[in-house]
């Protein structure tokens, strides 16, 4: 457990976020060190600086507490190149409240069944050619293609454009890490005509807008007026990075679980409803997001640690869902977890994640799918693993057995 409390600003670090080499397992080790050690706030001075929430009644409380802190200075850390407000995460409320009212409508479960064939097409047309090679990297040839499909599909996109926004928005992510400020910039401003594009063919064509997320942004009136046009270009740019991002770091966390145990592999081909699951525990176990991150608005106390006006904070979802408070022998998998529905993969409050039940559907699908296809797989060399800011991998070479 923590150390007393002493209110006050540490001056020694807690932990480095930058360090080269990560294994698939040596951030989680780190984590519960500093959990142990320090409660739930840890000290970096990396990156100029900041606090991190590592607890997760930490992360809890900052992310239910809008007086305190906002993200509309600093979301993310690192802080990169101001490109732009991009609402509904750059916003708090009340400004943020109309995008998320047009945002939510299109992940509703009458929408989300609509959407699954689609879905599973998706994953069985890039799954079937891995059947046939065996060694393969399940990120590279899946993770890193499967969200740009299921994308082009919710966004109304064609999959060209799709997967061009997912290769730029890799470089983007990349360039993010080692603090590149101007290939940042430039990235974004091509993510930014991407974005650009989509919204002069809703505005030139015939969209509906309860059909089309764009048109539907469109279309919305806040106090009779349509939302400012620079707004709905930063909404459709955020969209579209962070429908990519997560869904690729996490699938490839999925295949390395389950190459590590292949007693669950057993367990869920001979039983594909305890799927979703097993998902659910996986969310929790390898939460991908740890680098984003809310400013205090003014002075707060938080977990024994006075964080200042203006410091900006982490919320580090990856240590908290693993907090042994909440979460017992929480480094440990289990099926079917008493108090599962805690986890906070997909945050809480008013940023927590919309696009959760169509990430869900898809984790479900992909392992449906590659379990049914499948005799089993093995991990045939180590994960690459992303760094800071996001947590899980890059690249995940498989030996995949075929049915
Ligand atoms: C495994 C997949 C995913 C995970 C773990 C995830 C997780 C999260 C988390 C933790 C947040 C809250 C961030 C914060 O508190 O600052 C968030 C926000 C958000 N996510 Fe996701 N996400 C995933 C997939 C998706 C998908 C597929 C979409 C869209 C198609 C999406 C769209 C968004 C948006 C727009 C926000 C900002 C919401 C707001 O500010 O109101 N996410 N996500």
């Amino acid at each position: 457990m923590s150390a007393a409390p002493t209110i006050g600003r540490r001056d020694a670090d807690d932990f480095d976020p930058v360090r080269p080499g990560e294994t698939f397992t040596s951030a989680h080790e780190e984590f519960h060190r500093l959990r142990a050690r320090h409660g739930g706030i840890a000290r970096s001075q990396e990156y100029e600086g900041f606090w991190a929430a590592i607890g997760y009644d930490e992360v809890l409380s900052v992310i239910t507490d809008i007086e305190n802190f906002t993200t509309r200075k600093q979301n993310a850390i690192p802080k990169f190149a101001f490109t732009g407000v991009r609402p509904p995460l750059h916003l708090d409320p009340p400004e943020h409240t109309e995008y998320r009212r047009v945002i939510n409508r299109f992940f509703t479960p009458p929408r989300m069944r609509a959407l699954e064939p689609h879905v599973r097409d998706a994953a069985v047309s890039l799954l079937a050619p891995l059947l046939e090679e065996r060694a393969i990297d399940v990120c590279k040839q899946y993770a890193h293609r499967f969200p740009a499909f299921v994308f082009a599909e919710f966004f109304n996109l064609d999959v060209a454009t799709s997967e061009l926004i997912k290769q730029v928005s890799g470089t983007y992510v990349d360039a993010i890490q080692v603090l590149d400020h101007e290939t940042v910039k430039s990235l974004s401003g091509e993510l930014y005509a991407i974005a650009q594009g989509i919204i002069d063919e809703r505005v030139a064509g015939d969209y509906d807008p309860e059909e089309d997320l764009t048109a539907g942004l469109l279309a919305a009136r806040h106090d009779g007026e349509p939302l400012p046009a620079a707004m709905i270009l930063g909404c459709v740019r955020q969209l579209i990075v962070t429908g990519m991002v997560a869904p690729s770091v996490f699938t490839g966390n999925m295949f390395v679980h389950l190459s590590r145990d292949p007693e669950l592999q057993r367990t869920l081909r001979a039983d594909p409803t305890l799927i979703p699951a097993a998902v659910e525990e996986m969310l929790r176990l390898y939460s991908p997001y740890r680098g984003m991150a809310r400013t205090a608005r003014r002075d707060v106390v938080l977990g024994g640690q006075r964080i200042r006006e203006d410091d900006p904070i982490a919320l580090v979802y990856t240590s908290a869902n693993r907090d042994e408070r909440v979460f017992p022998d929480g480094e440990r998998f289990i099926l079917n977890r008493p108090n599962i529905g805690k986890h906070i993969a997909f945050g809480r409050g008013t940023h927590s994640c919309p696009g959760a039940p169509l990430a869900r559907m898809m984790m479900r699908i992909t392992l449906e799918e590659a379990l049914a296809r499948t005799s089993e797989w093995t991990l045939a060399g180590e994960p690459e693993m992303a760094i800071w800011a996001e947590w899980g991998t890059r690249s995940v070479p498989l030996d995949f057995v075929r049915a």
